[in-house]
């Protein structure tokens, strides 16, 4: 994996407005929509380069920021724990295409992210894999290691300080 690529692409997605007003959305614990992607791009970004993995960088990168691109308040929208679980990745990637151009691998990523809830979106590619993990792992830490998750996720960015 050529890590300044992912970093640069994640630095450049990070600062873009339209991921940026996913912060008014609140998510697992005390986090929000943003900052969950953050970190999800982060455990990515961590898996990939311990497990070797040879990555699309930019679409993996992306696709971390994107997974959860559904842009509403789960409890005002009125969905059930489970309407939310199962439908959530159509609408981010309803989402994402209209204001992204989004490659194949990309649109996987959103697509297959909650699987094994959606049972039979089984991911294509090896991006996938990697952000369904990290999207897992970052929905334990935030709900139930907050503390935990608070100084280890900034001993992590300090590590990937030169672009961050
Ligand atoms: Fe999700
Ligand atoms: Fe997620």
């Amino acid at each position: 994996m050529d890590e300044k690529i992912y970093l640069e692409t994640l630095n450049k997605m990070k600062q873009d407005s339209r991921l940026l007003c996913m912060e008014q959305y609140p998510q697992h614990g005390s986090c929000n929509t943003y900052k969950h992607s953050v970190n999800v791009a982060t455990y990515s970004f961590y898996i990939a380069k311990y497990f070797g993995i040879d990555v699309h960088e930019k679409d993996l990168a992306r696709g971390a920021m994107l997974h959860d691109f559904y842009l509403y308040n789960i409890k005002e929208s009125g969905y059930s724990a489970y309407k939310h679980g199962t439908g959530h990745a159509d609408i981010a990637l309803q989402n994402a295409m209209k204001h992204f151009e989004l490659t194949d691998i990309e649109k996987d990523i959103i697509y297959s992210h909650m699987w094994p809830l959606n049972l039979f979106r089984l991911p294509k590619y090896k991006e996938s894999v990697i952000v369904g993990a990290a999207d897992k792992i970052s929905a334990v830490i935030e709900r139930y290691m907050q503390i935990y998750m608070y100084f280890y996720g900034y001993i992590l960015r300090k590590n990937m300080a030169w672009v961050w």
